[in-house]
């Protein structure tokens, strides 16, 4: 496992191009390159072309050299919005869901994210590790290299850092790369004295300067939603961690239109996330602006909701970015087919732009667009070999996994054809 690698004869080999995320139309625009192949060295990517070129260009003994004869290759995948680590699960409440009761309604009833709150805080690293890495194989069999995930299922100091704890020493030992957030503003922790005022207090003056001074979180976000956080409430966090350093993100405008994505053109954020209910005046201000719109459509589907408006973001210049939401309440699958599926099937998106928002995208939407995203020379080595010659089968064939093999850093670390998951030498 050293990072030299080399696929050739692939039946196309597709993907994005650029160092930042691609906004509009320009999300259609895909390099497809026909007998492709790409040369990966030291786990950076050096040279991606015709086969003919690749190999005439290197020494192709030095590499190990991957046939992708009627196959498409394509960059590794970025899901930039999970909530991965957590204790316990709630197959109870989505059978009350399926009897109608609303997520809101659940909340109020003590059920929802408090639920998982409580298991949570009785989980100890070990557990969450453990759990974490499960999940993480499953995201790499699905083709993701590149996964956010958050805390905020402890809303106390103490399990808000155990989360990211876990994710760091996932991070060091697992070949997906973890991008972390904070989240300790999720909810507000059942019967809180002073309720959500003196909860946001606590968390901008003990716990965020703790995640800081840990180094545990790249990001920080906030429930900015009504009943949960309000707009001044978010605005409030928000401004003290961009001050902190952190990079911001927010779930804007999931259940009710609040102007969360007003918010996050106002404070610069990286990506707001969800905008089920976006308004035009925010849509058109992260087009203007270049906020990444994560959108999520598994929870849509999930909740019963209707889709964020995808076609109108694109159409109107906005980055779009689709991720998997990952959690153990309104989204639980890491899906990457069912979610282009529903991308395309029901949101407006083309096939290309769907290959766009899960890759480039979802990269800037985490703020790693110059590392990864794109099959280009200076970006690092990950990339997914389809059993299928075309990127079009992705939403095609309906929920069905259609990756074959994963590279991460130049190193093959999943291959169907070889059972699965694929531990370094
Ligand atoms: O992204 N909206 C808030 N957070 C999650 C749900 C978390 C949960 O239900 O446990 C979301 O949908
Ligand atoms: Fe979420």
């Amino acid at each position: 496992m050293n990072g030299n690698l080399i696929v050739i004869h692939a039946a196309e080999l597709a993907t994005s191009q650029g160092d930042q995320a691609r906004c509009g139309r320009a999300m259609n625009d895909l390099q497809i390159v026909p007998d492709g192949a790409i040369c990966i060295e030291k786990g950076i990517i050096s040279a991606v072309g015709k086969t003919d070129e690749i190999l005439a260009a290197v020494d192709s003994q030095a590499f190990t050299v991957i046939d992708a004869s009627g196959r498409a290759v394509l960059p590794g995948f970025v899901d930039s919005h999970t909530h991965f680590i957590f204790g316990g699960y709630r197959a109870d409440e989505f059978a009350w869901r399926l009897q109608g009761i609303g997520y809101m309604e659940i909340m109020a009833r003590g059920g929802g994210i408090v639920s998982t709150v409580e298991a949570t805080r009785q989980a100890d690293l070990e557990t969450l590790v453990r759990d974490g890495r499960r999940r993480l194989d499953s995201m790499l069999s699905f083709g993701v290299t590149t996964v956010e995930g958050k805390s905020g299922y402890g809303l106390d100091c103490e399990t808000e850092l155990r989360q990211l704890e876990a994710m760091a020493q996932l991070e060091r030992e697992h070949p997906l790369d973890i991008v972390s957030t904070f989240l300790g503003a999720h909810a507000v922790p059942r019967d809180y004295p002073g309720g959500g005022e003196a909860y946001l207090d606590f968390v901008m003056t003990q716990v965020l300067p703790a995640v800081a001074e840990g180094g545990l979180a790249e990001f920080c976000d906030i429930f900015c939603e009504d009943q949960v956080f309000s707009v001044d409430q978010s605005r409030r966090l928000l401004t003290l961690a961009g001050e902190m350093g952190f990079k911001l993100t927010l779930h804007a405008d999931e259940i009710v239109p609040l102007g969360g994505a007003e918010l996050a053109v106002e404070l610069g954020a990286v990506s707001a996330d969800h905008l089920l209910h976006a308004s035009d005046a925010g849509i058109q201000g992260m087009a203007e602006t270049g906020v990444v719109a994560t959108l999520l459509p598994m929870t849509a589907f999930s909740l019963k909701e209707p889709y964020a408006r995808a076609r109108t973001m694109i159409d109107r210049g906005c980055a779009v970015a689709l991720a998997t939401d990952l959690n153990p309440g309104s989204c639980f699958s890491n899906s990457m087919p069912l979610m282009v599926a529903l991308a395309t099937l029901y949101m407006g998106m083309t096939p290309e732009e769907a290959l766009t928002a899960i890759t480039l995208n979802g990269a800037a939407a985490v703020d790693r667009a110059d590392r990864v995203g794109s099959l280009e020379a200076g970006k690092q080595g990950d990339v997914v070999i389809l059993e299928h010659p075309s990127h079009r089968f992705m939403p095609y064939h309906i929920g069905v996994n259609t990756v074959e093999k994963v590279i991460k850093r130049g190193n093959l670390v999943f291959d169907k054809t070889r059972g699965g998951r694929i531990d370094a030498a």
